[in-house]
């Protein structure tokens, strides 16, 4: 199978039933994704596909040929990512490239003027950005620092 991410081509000999998780991970050794629950309850292994935020673990790799995977090691130096460290937006990292991917899809989501999560004017409000986040969870309780590094990534 064929596997576009972050920008580059690779030709894959895989069993058909493996997860793109699994394909990022353990056959191309990008590691940044995360395993946590491995049943789309944690957000940890969230890349985006064709811009589009998605858990990898769900989803089969060969059945995304056709599409451009972004991983967090491609997101190197994005205003998410400046903001997370500027403004402290983690403690033991688990699930940061999970909510760094995921904070990035949303953002282009907000852009694209998806209805609002928690019916706030604002779509950058504290509570929008909690409920448009809420897929991903953080065991360090990291959340109010994600909040303001979102926003400054967002140029709020
Ligand atoms: S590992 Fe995919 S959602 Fe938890
Ligand atoms: S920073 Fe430790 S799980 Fe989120």
């Amino acid at each position: 199978m064929r596997l576009t991410v972050n920008g580059t081509e690779h030709v894959l000999d895989l069993d058909p039933r493996t997860t793109l998780l699994d394909a990022l991970r353990e056959h191309l050794g990008l590691t940044g994704a995360k395993k946590g629950c491995d049943h789309g309850q944690c957000g940890a292994c969230t890349v985006l596909l064709d811009g589009r935020r998605v858990n990898s673990c769900l989803l089969l790799a060969i059945a995304h040929q056709d599409s451009h995977v972004t991983t967090i090691e491609g997101l190197d130096g994005h205003p998410v990512q400046r903001g997370f460290l500027e403004h402290d937006g983690f403690q033991c990292g688990y699930c940061t490239p999970g909510q760094i991917c995921s904070a990035v899809g949303m953002l282009d989501e907000v852009d694209r003027g998806w209805p609002s999560a928690a019916a706030d004017d604002d779509p950058l409000s504290d509570a929008e950005i909690r409920e448009r986040m809420s897929g991903n969870l953080c065991r360090c309780g990291a959340y109010p620092h994600m909040v303001p590094a979102i926003r400054q990534a967002a140029g709020r």
